[in-house]
């Protein structure tokens, strides 16, 4: 089974900053086994950057959103034609902040979801249950419906290039983690619906205040195959103990 442990910096640091980030990024990774896939996610004005910064070292560049079109009249949008021109390899798609902020809808998310497979970029889909959902018992509801329409008709070939984040709205950014056991009963139920899809060995990644004092645990978790990562992806020293976590709790 892959372990990805992913850094998603959302709207964070200036170029110098990003730059500086990527090298420090770069020196950790050097001579490590591999065996964790090591994905960053700078804002869109940094890939072109990161992808250079990062080339021979292993890690990869995700950028955290895209639009479903190829190209056309929509200002402000990016493509994800675009970004396979860059080198980035992944993307984000789903993050709870772009449907709570953006309004994105699940049916926009799986159109986003099909453009990058097209492509060959992978998709990083993040789902994930609001506080209140979970406090009326019907956060495994919630996640198997964003699930059912954001892979509905994929082949399992399609799903297998796709990877899943379970992240709680109620723990991003919160530093209120799930704990270990709400974290590995949420992955075993995506495990099984990708399962009865045919492609059980998607991994399905864990998000939501991940730091590397509760990752031994959520990261131990079997069903649980590493992190997407915000806060903690800011700072070299806590995203680099987290991937050596990950590796390991993996070995
Ligand atoms: P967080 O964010 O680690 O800061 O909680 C996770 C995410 O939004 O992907």
């Amino acid at each position: 089974m892959r372990t990805i442990v992913a850094g998603n910096w959302k709207m964070h640091k200036d170029k110098a900053e990003a730059l500086a980030l990527l090298s420090e990024l770069v020196k950790a990774n050097a001579g490590q086994p591999a065996g964790v896939e090591v994905v960053v996610s700078p804002p869109y004005p940094f890939l072109d950057l990161a992808v250079n910064a990062v080339k021979g070292s292993g890690i990869q560049v995700a950028a955290q959103n895209c639009h479903a079109a190829a190209s056309g009249a929509f200002t402000g949008e990016v493509s994800v034609l675009m970004l396979k021109s860059l080198g980035v390899t992944h993307c984000i798609v789903g993050h709870s902040e772009r449907r709570q902020y953006f309004g994105e809808t699940d049916a926009q998310v799986a159109e986003k979801l099909r453009t990058l497979l097209f492509h060959g970029l992978a998709p990083i889909y993040c789902c994930g249950e609001r506080r209140e959902e979970r406090e009326a018992g019907r956060h495994f509801h919630v996640v198997e419906a964003q699930l059912n329409e954001a892979l509905a008709g994929l082949t399992a070939d399609e799903l297998e290039r796709c990877i899943v984040a379970y992240e709680p709205v109620w723990a991003i950014g919160t530093g209120l983690n799930a704990t270990a056991q709400q974290a590995q009963d949420m992955h075993a139920f995506i495990r099984g619906l990708l399962a009865d899809r045919g492609a059980a060995s998607v991994p399905v990644l864990y998000g939501g205040s991940c730091k590397p004092d509760n990752a031994a645990e959520l990261f131990a978790c079997p069903d649980v195959n590493g992190g997407l990562i915000g806060g903690a992806s800011l700072d070299a020293s806590q995203f680099s103990a987290l991937i050596r976590i990950a590796r390991e709790r993996k070995a």
